[in-house]
């Protein structure tokens, strides 16, 4: 039975997952609205909120998961990348547990846990597989040939593929975050109103920020009036462009890897868009696509137990000296 904790940015997330990666529990206090107003995320605000709520969120995951504190027999926290002073709260509340309890503690690569998630009941994938992982932080194609550890293919350049979605929301004049804003604004719009740069530097890497400069022209263009009149045109178009840089290399990396299964991961994947084109192009070529249930494609503990499950606990008092890293 493993408990995990994950704070490495504005979500505090628990969770209980067995050694067969059956979830028990998963609980996520968002921390969203309290870092709308600054329109990003505040790293010191981020800092103290799961200082002051992780208590709770980790009794909540053991409750609704029906097992007490004796049950749990492995500590798991991510240690990287991310906040540094947020994976700190999180680190070392799992360090005080763990020691405290006599347990083991597996310290967690943040996006070894995107690229795992699918692994976890039910219908977990097996390895070899694709996955692509795009989130607010981070957006990369990788190549898991064991679930201990993948090897990135291609990555973004500039901005991750959520930031995009964020930056191009808020010069839409939409709140954040901004990529499921977008993505329900654009189910109105028409997605070849305008014609947004598709970049394409490098075999499997991705460029956001162009398209978002783009965006940003094309709104001064349009002035004020005419930019809200045609918002859920911009929104389409803009999502077309972006979700085609991430579906094209998806099919390259594809034919160049020679792999059967795809998976998908970081809350990019939550877009509806992105989600049907990818199933549209995994059916074309015959591949499986995993596209686990949002909850588990946006930050949380259960992904963060699902790749400690494939990573060497540290035993104590080893993990005492440990160290956070806001990149691993
Ligand atoms: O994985 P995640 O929860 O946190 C990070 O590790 O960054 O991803 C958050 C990002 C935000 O940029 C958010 O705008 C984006 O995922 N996002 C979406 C959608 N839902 C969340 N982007 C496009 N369409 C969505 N439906
Ligand atoms: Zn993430």
């Amino acid at each position: 039975m493993i408990l995990a904790l994950e704070t490495s940015c504005d979500d505090t997330c628990a969770a209980v997952v067995d050694a067969d990666g059956e979830v028990l529990s998963s609980r996520v206090a968002s921390q969203g609205l309290l870092h709308a107003r600054y329109g990003g995320v505040v790293p010191e605000v981020a800092s103290r909120r799961h200082l002051e709520v992780l208590d709770a969120v980790a009794a909540d995951a053991l409750e609704s998961a029906g097992i007490a504190l004796d049950d749990v027999q492995s500590v798991a926290v991510t240690h990287g990348p991310g906040l540094i002073g947020a994976l700190l709260v999180g680190l070392s509340w799992a360090k005080a547990l763990a020691a405290a309890r006599g347990l083991p503690l597996t310290p967690v690569d943040h996006l070894h846990g995107h690229v795992v998630a699918s692994t976890l009941r039910p219908g977990p994938i097996e390895a070899p597989y694709l996955c692509l992982v795009a989130s607010g932080g981070h957006t990369f194609l990788a190549r898991v040939d064991d679930p201990r550890s993948y090897t990135v293919l291609g990555q973004t350049l500039d901005d991750a593929a959520g930031e995009a979605f964020d930056k191009g929301a808020r010069l839409l004049g939409l709140g954040y975050p901004g990529g499921p804003e977008v993505d329900r604004l654009a189910r109105e719009g028409d997605p070849e109103a305008y014609d947004f740069p598709r970049s394409a530097p490098g075999e499997l890497d991705f460029s956001f920020s162009g398209l978002k400069t783009s965006l940003l022209y094309k709104v001064r263009d349009l002035g004020e009036k005419e930019t809200e009149r045609r918002r859920s045109d911009l929104a389409a178009s803009y999502e077309s462009a972006l979700t085609s840089a991430l579906v094209a290399r998806v099919a390259r990396a594809v034919g160049t890897e020679r792999l059967q299964r795809l998976a998908i991961g970081g809350g990019v994947a939550a877009n509806s868009e992105l989600r049907q084109r990818l199933a549209e192009l995994c059916a074309e070529l015959g591949v499986q696509l995993w596209a686990p249930p949002l909850s588990l494609c946006t930050d949380n503990a259960a992904m963060i137990a699902a790749a400690a499950r494939f990573t060497e606990p540290v035993d104590y008092p080893d993990y005492l000296t440990l160290d956070a890293a806001a990149r691993l």
